[in-house]
This record gives structure tokens, sequence and C-alpha cells, in this order.
């Protein structure tokens, strides 16, 4: 602590040199300075700090007793200690009244200074005390309205309940998104608010994080409110304990996700109507198209030139069914429920198939089509008609952008250091695909420059890519324009295992 600084006010300065000195005997660390009268006081109050008055009583223009009202009712908590040669009970009473802190005579000689001190360092020291209390007291109510105000002005629900599920608080939020007054919610349970859809559900989440002790989780569900109004909300609740780790009850924040549940919904509609008219679109599609053939096929046995003809356009009939395929496969493998039917496949039975889907194809270009596969590839678990339509569309490709008299090669194996893996790869002798259009070739009805007048929708490498992907695998492409291309699919032994 500093030095205190003493006021010594009296009208006769012997004495208060008299009693600087004393003071100063038995407490060199004092600072003190010493005043003629109360105005001169109140004067030098105003541009000074002081700790301590030591007060005369009876002084010419102005009393001691009136200094110390004058300060107090100025609301000053400066020590005051009166030093006066006219004790009596009376007036010592009266000046605790108004506020002294201490009062002593000038009689007995001042034999008692060490008293006098005594009280100067108590007094300053209370003082002290107080302002340090006050200013904690301050500091903390501070605080509490900060972090009330955080609750009441906070948009999010804030709410406590006890250990019997009974609400004790809920903050302005909370009334405004239930349309209810502090009386219809404190002091009743939570479930009264809760969707009765949601209430069994709520609760054995509930239960089973307590069980696990977790005491700290979120959760979905939804309030209704007093007018009915249904309002999605996550939680995220914390399990209140005691310092025996009894639960005393709950706290939670609930935010508002009404909107993002109601888009979701929405958007989950939105899927569902697409997957049906593609169904729709397909089997309405299909079955007239199935029917275009088969008639062809007997109208071709006439032979002649309505033959041909028939051939072309039986020919165009398939194009429109492989491109519903492609659609549907798209469409299936991107949504959730995918539903890849997982078996055993072999390699060389994906592409025997898939050289058979394009060999007519690949006559009517003179491509030739070659097979390479290692005797140690892996029998892989995959869903076999996605990828054998997948390795279809790569193959057709590399047909489609050949050269005439080129050659389209398809190769597999295992992937190198990698025998969990195994990889189909199918590379031609074509043109090559321009660098810009790298980055974009699976995207759906994307076509490369080079397609030109090349038939085509741009929806086979998407298909690719969608059943890859849902296999956990990945697809690559490595061309150069002049070069021809290569493609690869690298797919796991088993979906979710790498
Ligand atoms: N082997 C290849 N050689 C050269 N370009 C290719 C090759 N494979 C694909 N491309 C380029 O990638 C584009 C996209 O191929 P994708 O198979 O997705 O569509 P498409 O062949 O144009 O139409 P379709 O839907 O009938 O398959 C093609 O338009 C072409 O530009
Ligand atoms: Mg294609």
């Amino acid at each position: 602590m500093e030095p205190p600084r003493l006021l010594i006010i009296d009208d006769d300065p012997e004495i208060s040199d008299y009693i600087k000195t004393m003071l100063t005997l038995d407490a060199p660390h004092f600072r003190i300075n010493i005043l003629g009268s109360a105005r001169e006081c109140l004067e030098y109050l105003k541009k000074n700090e002081v700790d301590c008055i030591l007060s005369d009583y009876q002084m010419p223009d102005m009393s001691g007793m009136k200094l110390l009202e004058t300060l107090r009712s100025g609301g000053s908590d400066i020590p005051f200690i009166f030093i006066t040669g006219q004790g009596s009970e009376e007036v010592a009473r009266e000046a605790f009244k108004i506020g002294a802190n201490d009062y002593f005579t000038k009689d007995i000689g001042f034999a008692h200074f060490p008293r006098i001190i005594n009280s100067i360092e108590q007094a300053v020291k209370n003082r002290e005390d107080n302002r340090q209390r006050r200013l904690t007291v301050d500091a903390l109510k501070e605080s509490e309205s900060r972090y009330k105000d955080l609750v009441e002005l906070s948009t999010d629900f804030i709410y406590r309940s006890d250990r019997y599920g009974n609400q004790l608080f809920m903050n302005d939020a909370a009334y405004r998104m239930l349309e209810a007054t502090p009386e219809e919610v404190n002091g009743q349970p939570w479930q009264k608010w809760i969707h009765p859809e949601d209430i069994k559900r709520t609760m054995e989440s509930f239960g089973e994080m307590m069980a696990k002790g977790i005491d700290a989780f979120n959760f979905e569900n939804r309030f209704v409110s007093k007018s009915g109004k249904i309002i999605h909300v996550m939680h995220n609740v914390r399990v209140l304990r005691d310092e025996h780790g009894t639960i005393t009850g709950t706290q939670g924040i609930a935010r508002d996700i009404t909107e993002r549940k109601l888009a979701e919904m929405a958007l989950k509609e939105a899927g569902k109507e697409k997957n049906a008219v593609f169904h729709m679109l397909t089997h309405d599609i299909r079955g007239p198209l199935s029917v275009i053939y088969g008639y062809g096929d007997i109208l071709k046995t006439e032979g002649g030139e309505a033959a041909k003809i028939m051939g072309e356009i039986q020919k165009a009939a398939r194009r429109i069914s492989l491109l519903i395929d492609d659609m549907l496969a798209i469409s299936r493998l991107e949504s959730d429920e995918a539903g890849l039917i997982l078996q055993p496949v072999f390699a060389m039975e994906l592409i025997e198939q898939a050289v058979k889907d394009c060999e007519m194809f690949a006559r009517e270009r003179r491509v030739e089509i070659k097979i390479e596969v290692e005797p140690k590839t892996p029998r892989i678990y995959a869903d076999s008609a996605q990828i054998r339509r997948a390795v279809t569309n790569l193959l057709a490709n590399a047909v489609n952008y050949n050269r005439e008299g080129g050659t389209a090669l398809i190769r597999a194996g295992a992937v190198p250091k990698d025998p969990m893996k195994m990889f189909i790869e199918v590379s031609d002798d074509g043109d090559g695909i321009f660098e810009e259009d790298l980055p974009r070739l699976f995207e759906k009805y994307y076509r490369g420059k080079n397609a030109g007048k090349n038939r085509g929708t741009g929806l086979g490498l998407a298909m690719v890519k969608a059943a890859v992907d849902a296999h956990g695998g990945k697809v690559k492409v490595s061309s150069r324009r002049g070069e021809g291309s290569k493609f690869t699919i690298i797919l796991p032994v088993k979906p979710g295992i790498s």
C-alpha cells in the first residue's frame, strides 16, 4: 500500500506542527500536509487526493463538524478523525453519527499517539478494502448483466429444467417461439411443448445418452407452439450434476432449423418426383422400343432394301434404349437409394459382355478390339450390370472416337503394389482429346471439341463416373491430342475396403 496522505486541519499552527512531529516520530512514512481552516481544506480537496483527515473540532470560520458534514453529504468517504480540545461524550456521539471515524482529545498531553496512528492506519485500510469490495461487486454485477443480456438477446431457445423434467427457466426467444408466457411453461414438464410424434424418440435418446454417461449431446426434434406452429430445432443439451455427480437437471440451447428442414424435405420430394418421372418415361418408352425392335427382326427376314432400312431403324431404337439406360443409371447411382447389387464378378466376364455390346459398332467402324487380362486379376464384388455398362461406355467411346483401321485395347489386372484393387483400362488409337476438355469430360451432357459430328449425348462418361464412385473406385483419363486416349477404372475388391 502507498504511504497514507494526511491532512491536519487546525486554526492553531503550533498544535498542527506538534501533531505532525509526534506522528512522524512513530510513522515516518506518513505524508502530512497542514491547513489552517475548514475552507482551505475544502479547496485543497478539489485538487488533491487525501487518505485521511485529522481535524480540530472548533475553528473560527467553519467547525470541524460542519466540514465533516459537508464532505459526507458530498459523498466523500475520506476517513475523518477528530482531535479536539472540547471532548465530551455528547460531542463524540454526534461526531460518529455524522460519519467520523474516530475521536481523540488533545488533553492528556497527547500520550495516545500510538492509538491515533493505529486509528489512521485502520481507517485507511478499511476504506481501501471497501473500495476493492465495491469494485468486485460492480464487476460481478456487470458480468452477470452481460450474461443476462446474452441469454435474453439470443435468438436461440435457451432453457433449463430440473431432474424431473420440469422447466425452470426459458429465455425470451423461447417464450416467443412457443407463443407462451413464463407461467404457461415454468414448473411444467417439457414434454408439453414437444411434437407428440417426437416425445418417445426424444426420451429414448436422452435415456441412451445418460446410460452411456455422456453429459453433452445433440439431437433434433420438433416443438409445437401454442397456436400449433411446428418448429424444427437442433438441441445442444448438457446434463447438470451436483458435486457428488448426482443429476440435478438439464440445460440446453435449441436452434430453429425449420427453414433448413423444410428445404431438405422439399428437395427430397423433388428428387422423388424426378425419379418417378424417370421411371415412368423409361418404362413407357422402353416398351414401345422393344416392339419396334422385335417387329424389325421379322421385317428383316424379308431381305432387300426394306431389310437394310429396318436395320437402321433398329440401330436408332437401340441407341435410344442405351441412352435411357445411362440416364436411369446416373439418376439411380446419384440418389441416396443407389442400392448396388453386389456379387462376385470376374473382369473377363465384364469385358466379354462389353465387347459383345460393341461388336457390331466396331465392325461398322472397322476398329479392332483387343483384350489383355492378366491371369492374376482379382475377382471383385460389384454390381455387375453397372460396371458392365461403364466398361461398355468406355469401349464405345474408344470405337466411336477412333480412326478407321484403329485398335481399341481393353486391359485388366491387379493394381501394381495394391493387389486389393483391380484396374480396367481402355485405350485407343484415335486423335485424342483437347487438353482444355479434360477437366470437364465426366460432367453430364459435356462433349469435347473433338466430338464433332460423331453422334453422342455426353452421358457416357458421366455414367462411368457415377458407377465407379458408387463402388468407391476411381476413374482417370490420360490423353494427348494426336496420340489417342486411355481411360482407367480402379475398383476395390470389395466396396468399402481399400
Ligand atoms: N476415347 C475417346 N477419344 C476421344 N475423345 C473421347 C473419348 N472418350 C470420350 N471422349 C470425349 O469425351 C466426351 C464425353 O464422352 P461421353 O462418353 O461422356 O459422351 P459422348 O460419347 O459424347 O456421348 P454418349 O452419351 O453417347 O456417350 C466426348 O464427347 C468426347 O469429346
Ligand atoms: Mg460416349
